[in-house]
């Protein structure tokens, strides 16, 4: 299919120089290489040995890489756990992020960086409505705020966007962000960071999403990394009974990296033994996937922490122990892993009704937003800024809770600095993501079979969401 290059005049047109990548030893840049990450001084193959970081979480949504005293807290104890990558979901571009991102450089820490926030994201309800050029400065503007890190991965331009059956209309909008962002990074003359997408595990469509965002002749339209979060691996496990030789086989010719954007199943008696570390860098996995990040570095109201945190107090949990020493006891493959270039780009899947309704022809970048190619993106908004405010919303009237068993979770509706600034309506949404978390984390874990999470829903574990919050989870596409 041919998709669009609308910008490409700008890329050629864009006169201003970037300011030179920061360098640092500890964190030479990551490349894409086929299937594979590469350490771009030393040419060996990169695994993520990542977690997945925002303390505070949804409930108390805060910049943790602008805040010197939460990165002092808690770079240390990452450190100590063994890992090379965070993954932050939510930023406030206007913010400093100097102090944080040398000191994760200084621990040989990368960063995968989400490019939305709870009320700068594609909506579910509007896709279309919502990909508008506000939008695309707050995510260009992200980037600008984060480009010149050699530790800087990669960003995801979405997160979960599909979490349904339903949802696969808005995967259009999310790959057009895709392709904005690719354009940005080369018009802006960063150095070519990679860009991705990170996917549920929605059995009726992971397939079809996997090929959709790799597909299409465009290469600009094409994600350069798929992040899948997986919560299959439960207790101790095994490749056949997680399912996870199935995902092997699913994406044994994607022609660019896979790895686990989340993993890290909570439905176990006690702590969490981590045995899929094992698995996960084994030579069984690594000539298709790449590493992962576990869900999460600190404990919320879901249950997933691998630490608790109280105050400037971070302690341990025997999660944590369990990691570290699964961490310490695996190393990576030798070699290059078994990573192929010679892999091809995905056939685009067809529209179908009800299936994947997403289109092959793109939309067209909103006109407004060009004027950032040339540029810049100019002020960042921070977290305040609302950008779909002019979109359609059926927030108060949908109800969408299909199930009501066992709750247990409640969400707690406090709001932090950063989402006070937006209107109480939007702090609640801020609540709701919690919830969203707890449903979406229960219902892919609370089943033994990788192919049921998304009809488990009714599963134990299943938290019981108020429905204001359940309908701006939805609306919104908030983080986690
Ligand atoms: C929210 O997070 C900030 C930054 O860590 C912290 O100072 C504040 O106490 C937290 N608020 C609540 C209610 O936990
Ligand atoms: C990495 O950058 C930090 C902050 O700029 C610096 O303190 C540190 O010495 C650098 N490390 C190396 C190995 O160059
Ligand atoms: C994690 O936080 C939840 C909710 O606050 C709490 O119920 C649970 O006990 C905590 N887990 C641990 C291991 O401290
Ligand atoms: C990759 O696939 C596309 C479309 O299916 C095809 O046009 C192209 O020739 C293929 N490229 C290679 C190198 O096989
Ligand atoms: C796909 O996008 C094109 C161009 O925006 C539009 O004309 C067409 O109606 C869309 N098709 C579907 C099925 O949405
Ligand atoms: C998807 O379907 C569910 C269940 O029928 C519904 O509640 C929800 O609002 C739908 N989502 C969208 C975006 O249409």
């Amino acid at each position: 299919m041919q998709l669009r290059s609308l910008v490409s005049a700008f890329v050629l047109s864009a006169g201003l120089a970037q300011a030179a990548s920061s360098s640092n030893s500890s964190t030479p840049s990551i490349t894409v290489k086929g299937n594979a990450f590469f350490n771009s001084e030393s040419g060996q193959r990169f695994y993520i040995r990542g977690v997945d970081y925002q303390p505070g979480g949804s409930s108390n949504l805060t910049d943790p890489l602008a805040d010197a005293s939460i990165c002092d807290r808690d770079v240390p104890v990452l450190k100590d756990l063994g890992i090379n990558t965070i993954r932050v979901y939510t930023v406030d571009n206007s913010q400093d992020h100097t102090h944080c991102m040398n000191l994760l450089q200084d621990n040989g820490i990368y960063l995968i960086l989400d490019v939305n926030t709870p009320t700068s994201a594609i909506s579910r309800f509007d896709p279309a409505c919502s990909y508008n050029s506000d939008y695309l400065q707050n995510v260009f503007a992200t980037i600008d705020a984060f480009a010149d890190y050699s530790n800087v991965l990669g960003f995801f331009a979405g997160n979960e966007v599909i979490n349904s059956v339903n949802t696969t209309n808005t995967a259009t909008y999310v790959k057009a962000v895709v392709r904005d962002m690719k354009k940005y990074i080369k018009a802006r003359k960063y150095r070519q960071i990679p860009v991705g997408y990170s996917a549920a595990d929605i059995v009726g469509n992971r397939q079809l999403a996997a090929e959709y965002f790799n597909c299409g002749d465009d290469a600009d339209a094409r994600i350069d990394m798929f992040g899948v979060n997986d919560y299959s691996w439960c207790g101790e496990s095994s490749l056949v009974v997680s399912g996870y030789a199935l995902k092997m086989k699913l994406y044994e010719d994607y022609s660019v990296p896979v790895f686990l954007s989340e993993f890290g199943c909570n439905q176990v008696k006690s702590s969490r033994p981590f045995t899929e570390i094992e698995a996960i860098y084994s030579t069984q996995m690594s000539s298709v996937f790449s590493g992962g990040l576990v869900y999460e570095y600190s404990n919320e109201t879901n249950n997933y922490g691998l630490v608790q945190i109280n105050g400037d107090k971070v302690t341990k949990l025997t999660d944590f122990e369990n990691l570290k020493n699964e961490y310490g006891k695996v190393s990576d493959p030798r070699g290059d892993g078994g990573y192929s270039t010679s892999y091809n780009y995905s056939t685009c899947p067809e529209y179908e009704k009800n299936v994947w309704e997403a289109n092959n022809t793109l939309p067209e970048m909103p006109s407004a937003a060009s004027v950032y190619f040339k540029s810049g993106a100019g002020s960042p908004m921070g977290t305040g800024i609302a950008t779909q405010q002019s979109c359609d919303s059926k927030d108060d009237d949908e109800d969408d809770e299909d199930t009501s068993s066992s709750s247990s979770v409640s969400s707690s509706s406090e709001s932090s600095s950063s989402t006070s600034k937006v209107s109480s309506s939007s702090s609640s949404s801020s609540s709701a993501s919690i919830s969203e978390t707890s449903l979406v984390k229960s219902a892919a874990s609370a089943t033994s079979s990788s192919q049921s999470s998304s009809k488990s829903k009714g599963a134990a574990g299943v938290t019981k969401i108020p429905l204001v919050f359940r309908a701006f989870a939805e609306l919104y596409n908030l983080i986690l």
